[in-house]
């Protein structure tokens, strides 16, 4: 894994922080290490394609996690849905270079929350474009799903939007 490209991402994270007027949300969570990940997606009409207009995240969950759910939203803007959900995990943390074995699951974590956004997206359709969301009870942030907000719960670290 590039260091340099991982401190990057982490010291200028992009995209952080929940999207109140998002089309589709999706969360995924790890068995392998209890860490999650919550992407926002919001759509707009660019040359008569649907495009992603940009997209957010929410992490309770470790370094890698955070600085590929960064970078992913920003890859994925401008792209159709389908155009996403061809994205592998490899292809949304290509800019940290290789991920170490034990960190293969955190870029895999984003593509998850990322094809869940997609996914209850397509859901909504036919809905008046109203929000979606991937399974009931996750109106509120992160913090709120896991009952922690505001709190940090031994190692546990949350981010939130401020
Ligand atoms: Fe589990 Fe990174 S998401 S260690």
């Amino acid at each position: 894994m590039d260091e340099t490209a991982l401190q990057h991402a982490l010291t200028s994270t992009q995209n952080l922080g929940e999207m109140p007027d998002a089309d589709a949300v999706g969360t995924v969570g790890s068995p392998d290490c209890g860490d999650m990940v919550r992407l926002w997606i919001k759509y707009k009409e660019k040359d008569g394609r649907k495009v992603i207009d940009k997209a957010s995240f929410q992490s309770f969950g470790c370094q890698t996690a955070i600085a590929v759910a960064s970078i992913a939203t920003e890859l994925i803007r401008g792209k159709t849905k389908a155009e996403a959900l061809a994205m592998s995990a490899e292809d949304l943390s290509k800019p940290l270079g290789s991920l170490p074995p034990m960190k293969i699951h955190c870029g895999q974590m984003v593509e998850g929350a990322l094809r869940a956004a997609l996914e209850a997206e397509s859901k909504g359709q036919g809905e008046g474009g109203g929000e979606t969301r991937h399974q009931a009870g996750q109106s509120g942030t992160l913090a709120d799903a896991l009952n922690l907000s505001g709190k940090t719960q031994g190692k546990v670290k949350i981010i939130l939007n401020s």
